[in-house]
């Protein structure tokens, strides 16, 4: 079972980045499931429904979201209906859209797991205990868990990789748009990445236009922030799962340019 991730979709560069990396990939690596963190989709502000449907009919098979996940209106009352989508889990009881979901793929159940971290981050529950008590709910519904934990600090991506070592098939991070090349498999069966980086504009910061930036950062005044639409590079990582065990037997990066 090959299962691909993909780093957060930004904007227009990123949607056209999946629309063309997407379906060599699918024939090339065998790919069964496609998962991809959706926050910044629209305009680089959360999701709509339209922008969501378009990356379904590109491929994608569920979308993970992050601290961008209200930024567009109409998500309050699309999540709820949307199975497909999932926003982290360890949001305040009562948050509209569910913090996990279960999906079968060839004959297994893959769950996906979505988690905010809290360092540098808008204050959430605890990731560490909430993703506990999911695993408790889970593990004897699912084959395969696969958590993408959208957090600023890498110490807090790794120590969420330990924390979840043997307990869960993958863990990525996602969020810094910025991809790390520490990807590895944990000593009990778990593939690692601190970061799956960004499938966006190649020249931007971090997605945004480059000049916003650097005038934001050399007069301290507030700008508007205005996302690129320049060449893409496409971010993921490719993770090779032992149907039998559970297990992640590889995980390999890919990083695309157009
Ligand atoms: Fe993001
Ligand atoms: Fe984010």
């Amino acid at each position: 079972m090959r299962v691909l991730m993909i780093g957060d979709i930004v904007g227009k560069a990123g949607r056209r980045a999946v629309k063309e990396c997407l379906p060599s990939l699918k024939g090339d690596l065998g790919l069964d499931f496609v998962i991809a963190n959706g926050e910044n989709a629209a305009g680089g502000k959360g999701i709509t429904k339209a922008i969501a449907k378009e990356l379904f009919s590109f491929g994608v098979d569920m979308l993970t979201m992050g601290n961008h996940v209200w930024n567009q209106k109409e998500i309050f009352a699309y999540l709820p209906k949307e199975p497909r989508i999932i926003r982290p889990a360890n949001y305040p009881p009562g948050t509209p859209g569910n913090g996990y979901n279960i999906y079968g793929v060839n004959d297994l159940k893959i769950a996906v797991i979505n988690l905010a971290g809290r360092v540098y981050m808008p204050e959430v529950d605890c990731p560490f205990r909430k993703v506990d008590e999911l695993i408790k709910e889970i593990e004897h519904r699912a084959d395969i868990i696969l958590v993408d934990f959208h957090a600023e600090a890498t110490s807090e991506k790794v120590a969420m990789g330990w924390h979840l070592d043997g307990r869960v098939t993958a863990v990525v991070g996602t969020h810094t748009h910025v991809q790390t090349a520490d990807e590895r498999i944990l000593p009990e069966g778990t593939a690692y990445i601190t970061d799956l980086g960004m499938s966006g504009p190649r020249n931007s910061v971090i997605g945004v236009k480059t000049d916003v930036i650097l005038r934001k950062f050399k007069t301290g005044l507030p700008q508007k922030f205005e996302v690129a639409n320049t060449d893409y590079q496409f971010n993921a990582v490719v993770i090779s799962i032992d149907e039998t065990t559970g297990k992640a037997v590889e995980i390999q990066r890919i990083f695309n340019l157009e």
